[in-house]
């Protein structure tokens, strides 16, 4: 099939030249967890001001080409009163916005889950690509334990996703396909690499199926790591092995990107997980680059605190994560960027977006 017109371009330009995604799409429940555990009141306009600041922090967009939104962002207008999606493409971010409706207990398979959301999906693609929306993203989650994830669990996910897919590339929008095995449990480094492995195979059969023009895609998978429980910790060389074995044995070289989640682990970790697969040697048919929530996060939100006068602090944090993640996407980054600013708040010339 040919690549639909304009679908690969906007795939590539989000992760151009290092850049990655920022996931900010966090339903109102989550962000409402994320604020009140650092005794931030949640409301519509605190989450607005909180997502404002974020998209407005100077230089940014040297390193952040597409940032998901969710239902109630793509909605709200800045505090200037512009709506925050035109506030992004004005910056040259491209918005997306995630469109599953979560997950839901599959029934046939006890303790799992298949995310929902198909239905109406064609008409509320419609009106978020009116909104401003270039992309959008279906999250499907497998949890390791017991056997699981099941083989049911596994079509049933891969299936929905493929369906998503299509509908997207029917609508214009670039699809992010993100099946995440979860990090929950005390699984190894080996157990991880092999389910991942049978997800992404599975994935793939159902896009095929579903007739998805890879080039006009990002799939965004976990990186291959141990559960948080597990008594060893894999070396960043073993997650960064693994972690590109397994996607050169299951992602087809027409794709065009692989945006890693962060999935929970600490933020430089993350960092230097991504470096580090980018550093191998051997062939890397696709970008690999980011589309964190947390790890480009939690040291921004740490510094708000809710609070106007953080703003900059805030700003600061969130730039410097970004900086030294899109370094890691080129291969580049070095553990002496941490102690390094990368982002003089007086200095707005430098690092101001041309
Ligand atoms: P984390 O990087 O926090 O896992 O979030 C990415 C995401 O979008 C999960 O769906």
């Amino acid at each position: 099939m040919p690549t639909m017109p304009g679908l690969g371009e906007t795939a590539r330009a989000i992760i151009a030249n290092g850049m990655g995604i920022l996931a900010a799409d966090e339903t109102v429940s989550t962000i409402t967890k994320r604020l009140s555990a650092r005794e931030i009141e949640s409301t519509a306009d605190s989450r607005r001001a909180y997502r404002e600041l974020l998209f407005s922090t100077p230089g940014i967009s040297e390193y952040i080409g597409g940032v998901i939104l969710q239902d109630e962002t793509i909605h709200q207008d800045s505090a200037a009163g512009i709506p925050l999606a035109d506030l992004l493409v004005g910056r040259g971010i491209i918005p997306g916005i995630k469109v599953d409706a979560g997950v839901h207990p599959l029934a046939g398979a006890p303790g799992e889950f298949v995310t929902e959301g198909l239905d109406g999906l064609r008409e509320r693609l419609k009106e978020y690509r009116e909104l401003g929306a270039r992309f959008a993203k279906w999250r499907a989650v497998f949890t390791l334990r017991d056997g699981r994830p099941s083989a049911t669990c596994i079509h049933a996910n891969a299936h929905a996703l493929a369906r998503y897919a299509a509908l997207c590339q029917e609508q214009g929008l670039v699809p992010i396909v993100e099946p995440e095995v979860l990090m929950e449990g005390a699984h190894a480094l080996a157990r991880c690499e092999h389910v991942t492995g049978r997800v992404l195979q599975a994935v793939f059969t159902e896009l095929f199926a579903a007739r998805v023009t890879l080039e006009g895609m990002l799939l965004k998978p976990n990186m291959v790591t141990e559960g948080h429980d597990s008594a060893r910790q894999a070396s960043v060389a073993e997650v960064a092995e693994a972690t590109l074995r397994v996607l050169t044995r299951h992602v087809p070289p027409a794709v065009p990107g692989i945006v890693f989640l962060s999935g929970g682990q600490d933020a430089v970790l993350a960092t230097e997980h991504l470096n580090a697969i980018n550093a191998l040697a051997g062939p890397k048919p696709w970008t690999l680059s980011f589309s964190f929530g947390r790890a480009l996060q939690d040291e921004a939100l740490d510094a708000w605190r809710g609070q106007r006068a953080q703003v900059p602090a805030a700003q600061r944090a969130f730039h410097h994560r970004a900086w030294c993640d899109s370094a890691a996407a080129l291969g580049r980054y070095s553990a002496a960027m941490e102690g390094e600013a990368g982002f003089a708040p007086a200095d707005s010339t430098l690092h101001t977006h041309h």
